[in-house]
């Protein structure tokens, strides 16, 4: 039997997992991908088509993205602490195949439910069945549980669309990812607002309680992870600045110069560059090649530390974390 602690750790995790990404965010990006939507079945895995606006755009759109499938499945946590927004049900698998009467409306015999066995946790083998049965997997998957998950969907070789925090880039096991031009950005910048359960408590900042009393927790790090081509990975990022020793320091301990912020990338420049982590929202794979991050080190290195250098000063400057890349054409 799990002691109590463990269950209020898992109560305390699960608690940073229940944030409902608003309709609005979700059309703000998928509309970039309309065209991958065409002829293929698309898996929710983490959602409650009650409080899930992912299942509820994707109805809206099946027609209009000309989708083949929609399926959804939703979490049922069996212990007290999971807090599941719809404790007394069970865990249950939606299918959608569209508005077959073509009245608009989402009518009864248009979507399948089907009980499932387990609780609807992702890993297990009956949503990896359905898994398996998808094309893109779209959705806000629990952040804790973020490298299992989106393993997982490496593993099983699927295209997905989800949300996790802008950390998760330095990931072990989701760097190697980006690094090797397997998963990359999605658009949305800035801040996203997330619905919280009733029970979250009220906070200082990032916080809003709207007309209806639904809280909103603001988050500043969220991103979309993708594996679909988009246009914005092929735009070309514009380099206006000359590379000089004085403006770009060398590292210490690193064959590489430190450039911050990334839109004083010098054009020039061939060698290999130090950049702040938000270069991969600007990433173009024509463009640079990514080598390696400051806490890994790249290949040809044998110091695997955070980068370094001395200022003008002398003095030992140690910033962020740092990805490395190389532009593939330097105009030398
Ligand atoms: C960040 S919330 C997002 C919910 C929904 N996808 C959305 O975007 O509105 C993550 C959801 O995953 C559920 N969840 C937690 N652990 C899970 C697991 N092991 N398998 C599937 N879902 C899980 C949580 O209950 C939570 O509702």
């Amino acid at each position: 039997m799990e002691s109590k602690n463990t269950n209020f750790h898992a109560a305390q995790r699960n608690k940073k997992d229940e944030f409902y990404t608003q309709w609005k965010d979700i059309e703000k990006e998928l509309s970039n991908y309309k065209e991958h939507f065409r002829g293929k079945v698309v898996y929710c895995n983490c959602d409650d088509p009650k409080a899930s606006n992912f299942f509820r755009y994707f109805v809206e759109y099946f027609e209009d993205f000309g989708l083949k499938k929609l399926i959804t499945t939703c979490y049922k946590s069996k212990t007290w602490d999971m807090f599941s927004q719809n404790d007394s049900e069970q865990a249950v698998q939606l299918e959608y195949n569209g508005d077959k009467d073509g009245n608009r409306i989402l009518d009864s015999d248009e979507i399948g439910v089907f009980p499932l066995k387990g609780d609807g946790d992702f890993r297990s083998q009956e949503c990896i069945d359905l898994l398996k049965q998808a094309d893109i997997v779209v959705t806000n998957p629990p952040f804790s549980l973020f490298r299992e998950y989106i393993a997982q969907l490496v593993k099983y070789g699927k295209k997905f669309i989800i949300i996790g925090n802008q950390n998760a880039i330095t990931y072990k096991e989701v760097f190697p990812l980006i690094k090797q031009n397997k998963v990359w950005l999605g658009y949305a910048k800035g801040d996203m607002e997330f619905k919280v359960p009733e029970y979250y408590p009220p906070k200082k900042h990032r916080y809003r309680m709207d007309e209806n009393g639904n809280k909103f927790y603001s988050l500043g790090n969220a991103k979309w992870f993708t594996n679909l081509e988009i246009e914005k990975r092929r735009k070309k990022l514009i380099l206006y600045k000359e590379y000089t020793p004085e403006k770009y320091p060398r590292y210490e301990n690193y064959d590489a110069i430190e450039v911050c912020p990334v839109r004083e990338i010098p054009v020039n420049w061939g060698g290999v560059m130090g950049v702040p982590i938000t270069f991969l929202d600007k990433h173009n794979p024509d463009q640079f090649e990514i080598l390696g991050d400051s806490r890994y080190g790249y290949e040809g290195t044998d110091s695997p530390n955070d980068a370094y250098y001395i200022d003008g000063n002398g003095n030992k400057k140690t910033p962020f974390r740092r990805i490395l890349i190389r532009n593939k054409n330097p105009q030398i």
